[in-house]
């Protein structure tokens, strides 16, 4: 092997960056990819947004504003969280740029060329009131399978079955809830079924991969491959190239992946050697890894290699490591209903470095893992804070005032023996490891190291011997700092921000990613060696600060329905009668006084009048208004709603406010004056 390639799925620019998705294809491959820096291999790690695709179209459109905007923003936003969490991409892409439209072009017209594209006339929903094919998710029914409202286009996310649309039951267009009809339309298609048996031979070589990643692969196999339509009806996307298809974009997932190519040449040309993608996508020598969620099995182990053994050139992925689900505090992740943790706003709260060994800590490696935050502050603190921190405090703390640096080493005793032993072993076994993407077992064996050094440091008793043995004192603080710095340089893939801190404060210069991670063992500290600025380096985590999180999912998993089975796109829009309707008394309202409500950061007391009645309503828009922004205001509120005991607060009322998909609030107000009380209809 010559050199490494290293992917993440590219995350879809239609909302921000959550636990799961960090969990699934990115911090294991960050990991890796920093592992393989310091043993100084070749590695270029790729990665970047996917841009195109119904989801981005439909969150535009709901949002009232361009794709273009919308993917703007994601992008913007996820680089910016991917940043800030370390992760050391070599290239951040993304495919709505010029040279990825280009390059899916030509893949696609080489494809078309060898005659593996042919055309099949479809039957396909088309909606008369939006004047438009509904291409996969654009439509919505009832699952043929299990009866579900809601399923897609494409998929029923409650059974899982992938779906033909024109097999729901009672379909409606997403966009505007009409039925729609059944048209003729001419699609591309990829002939998937000609690439079966070479795919089955080449993935039968596959032995040291996941089992779950052979195993799904083997059940597609055994349905049989058939023809993959890889072009769609929409106005957002890269245009198909060939004769005839002007009209019609390429399939998302038919270009995604070409998009870890098309990030690859930019990182050539912007290296100033345009040609060196090559050696990365056409020499057998490269190792191409795909790291993923298994959501993206199929596309990646046998769609995406299919296509690469039709185009004829280009290497296939050497391993796919497939991270199965995190779920969160028992449930499933749900971002339409809000119950996930977003990277940004965990990190207005907590460092970067707790949650990436944690998330590594409890990897869904081989089956789905569960995130709860009590585990998260319990892991926190009584791992890094008090096995990890505590080592590295104690030693540098103990060095720097009995030796004012690094003390030399005089005569090794057994213990001192051990520890080295455990040094010198500590680069080799870890690397084995994350050699093979094992992160939960890597960083057992990273807290041993750290839990072995503190019971070296408690036997050896330096507090002691420094009155009674000086020599041996200096001994145990030579070797615990060289455990430091092993440490150090071990704990880099995991705890970037902390080893580099660590780093620092063993005096060095320079960072703790140039050092070779082979010789992380080796006692290389020169006597007299000053050491550096003291830091914190993990900080407990209390109740108080994780209460919060817990009580809001807490309240959105209380809010499910009670058969738990909500789907997670919304039903049929239910329609009610004008009777219905007029049953519920919208009335404007003038907002008299509000304030926070104490021990309830969501929550605004809110004193009204409607009319000529005064009253009192509790409101969770706390995190989008301060109180005096309210003062004055005209409201919608439902009038006759019973009331309810909110925090022990009687709320008598509900007041109305938009919320869009990121969960940005808008109260309703009335635009022009109206008076007080006025009833809407
Ligand atoms: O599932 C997803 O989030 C997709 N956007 C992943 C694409 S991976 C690659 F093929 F680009
Ligand atoms: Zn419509």
């Amino acid at each position: 092997m010559k050199r490494i390639l290293v992917t993440s799925a590219l995350p879809y620019a239609n909302g921000p960056i959550h636990l799961g998705h960090l969990a699934g294809a990115y911090l294991p491959a960050d990991v890796y990819v920093r592992y393989q820096r310091m043993k100084k291999r070749n590695v270029l790690y790729i990665c970047g947004t996917d841009e195109h695709g119904v989801p981005i179209a439909i969150a535009a459109e709901k949002q009232g504003i361009t794709p273009q905007q919308l993917v703007d923003r994601y992008y913007a936003d996820h680089l910016d969280t991917f940043t800030r969490f370390g992760m050391s991409f070599d290239n951040f892409s993304r495919t709505s740029r010029p040279l990825h439209h280009k390059t899916s072009q030509a893949f696609f017209q080489n494809l078309y060329d060898k005659n593996v594209l042919v055309e099949r006339t479809v039957q396909q929903f088309y909606c008369e009131t939006c004047s438009r094919f509904l291409a996969d998710r654009f439509v919505e029914g009832v699952c043929p399978r299990c009866q579900q409202p809601g399923a897609r286009g494409d998929q029923c996310e409650k059974c899982g079955s992938s779906l033909e649309q024109t097999e729901l039951i009672k379909p409606y267009c997403k966009v505007c809830g009409h039925t729609p009809v059944l048209k003729d339309t001419r699609h591309l298609f990829f002939k998937l079924g000609d690439f079966q048996a070479k795919l089955e031979t080449w993935l039968a070589g596959k032995k040291g991969w996941k089992e779950n990643v052979l195993n799904y692969c083997r059940g597609w196999f055994k349905e049989g491959l058939g023809e993959r339509a890889v072009t769609r009806d929409l106005k957002w996307g890269i245009q198909a190239p060939a004769a005839g298809y002007e009209e019609k974009m390429i399939y998302v997932w038919f270009e995604a992946p070409i998009g870890y190519i098309s990030a690859t040449k930019e990182w050539a040309e912007r290296i100033g050697q345009p040609d060196k993608w090559k050696e990365y996508w056409m020499d057998s020598r490269t190792k191409l890894v795909h790291f993923i969620g298994k959501d993206n099995i199929v596309f990646h182990a046998i769609i995406w290699p299919a296509m690469i053994m039709a185009h004829g050139d280009l290497i296939l992925p050497a391993d796919i490591p497939a991270n199965e689900f995190l779920n969160l505090q028992g449930e499933k992740l749900s971002t339409s209903r809000n119950y996930a943790v977003w990277l940004g706003e965990y990190l207005a709260k907590f460092p970067p470095d707790p949650l990436r060994y944690y998330l590594a800590a409890i990897a869904p490696e081989n089956k789905d893992a569960d995130f709860t935050w009590t585990e998260f502050q319990q892991r926190n603190n009584s791992e890094l804070a008090d096995i990890l921190g505590n080592f590295i405090n104690r030693t540098l703390t103990f060095a720097k005032r009995q030796f004012n640096g690094v003390p030399a080493a005089g005569e090794l005793n057994d213990l001192d023996r051990a520890m080295i032993q455990v040094l010198e072993k500590a680069p080799v076994e870890f690397g084995d490891l994350f050699e093979h993407y094992e992160l939960r077992r890597g960083l057992t064996a990273l807290m041993d190291v750290a839990r072995f050094a503190n019971k070296y440091f408690n036997d050896q008793q330096p507090w002691a011997t420094l009155k009674t043995n000086r020599s041996q004192c200096a001994t145990t603080i030579n070797l615990c700092l060289h455990t430091v710095q092993t440490l150090a340089i071990l704990m880099e893939p995991v705890l970037p921000f902390s080893a580099e801190k660590t780093w620092a404060m063993l005096g060095h210069t320079g960072s703790v990613h140039e050092q070779l991670w082979d010789e992380a063992g080796s006692l290389t500290l020169q006597p007299g060696h000053r050491l550096g600025q003291e830091q914190i380096l993990f900080s407990k985590i209390d109740d108080k600060q994780i209460q919060p999180e817990i009580d809001r999912l807490a309240a959105i998993s209380k809010n499910q329905s009670p058969t738990a089975a909500a789907p997670e796109t919304p039903a049929e829009p239910v329609k009610i009668s004008y009777d219905d309707f007029s049953r519920v008394q919208l009335r404007l309202a003038q907002v008299l006084k509000a304030e926070k409500v104490e021990k309830a950061d969501k929550l605004l007391r809110l004193e009204i009048l409607v009319g000529e009645e005064k009253r009192q309503i509790v409101a969770g828009i706390a995190k989008h208004y301060a109180p005096e922004q309210l003062i004055g205001k005209t409201i919608v509120v439902v009038a006759n709603l019973q009331p309810a005991k909110i925090r022990g607060l009687e709320s008598n009322g509900m007041l109305l406010a938009a919320e869009d998909e990121t969960g940005q609030l808008a109260v309703l107000t009335p635009d022009r004056p109206v008076s007080c009380g006025a009833r809407v209809k």
